[in-house]
């Protein structure tokens, strides 16, 4: 496993699923975390797990926000330099899936998809 000692990582999407499992595994690398997502009690379980696996409290970033906002985007980016002095890793993750098909997705679900995000 790559060694992530005091790498700053982003993780878009960090409230759950494969978001939330990539921050608790670099926690476990020993990386540094900006984590974001809308649900605020969610994102602040994730800390908690990434906490317990090894990233100490004060080296994790908790931003809430709609990722498609471009202000939201650009203040992650600033408050990341601003607490850890860079960025190492960006894990774009933050996303939605859809699982049907043309005939039944009604066009604002088709544009939300590919060009919100
Ligand atoms: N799981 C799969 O089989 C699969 C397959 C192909 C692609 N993917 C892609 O992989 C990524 C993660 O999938 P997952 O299964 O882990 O999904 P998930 O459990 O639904 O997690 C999605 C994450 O993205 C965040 N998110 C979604 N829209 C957002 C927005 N507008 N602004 C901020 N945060 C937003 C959610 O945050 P909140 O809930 O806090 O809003 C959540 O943390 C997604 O991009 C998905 O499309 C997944």
């Amino acid at each position: 496993m790559p060694d992530l000692r005091g790498r700053v990582a982003i993780i878009t999407g960090a409230s759950s699923g494969i978001g939330k499992g990539t921050a608790v595994e670099f926690a476990g690398l020993g990386a540094h975390l900006a984590l974001t997502g809308r649900n605020q009690e969610n994102l602040q379980a994730t800390a908690k797990a990434c906490v317990e696996a090894g990233t100490p409290q004060d080296k994790i970033l908790l931003l809430t926000g709609d990722i498609c906002d471009e202000d939201v985007r650009k203040n992650l980016v600033d408050q990341t330099v601003q607490k850890f002095g860079g960025i190492d890793v960006l894990i774009n993750n933050a996303g939605i899936g859809h699982f049907a098909g043309l005939e039944t997705t009604d066009i604002a679900e088709y544009d939300k998809l590919n060009h919100e995000y």
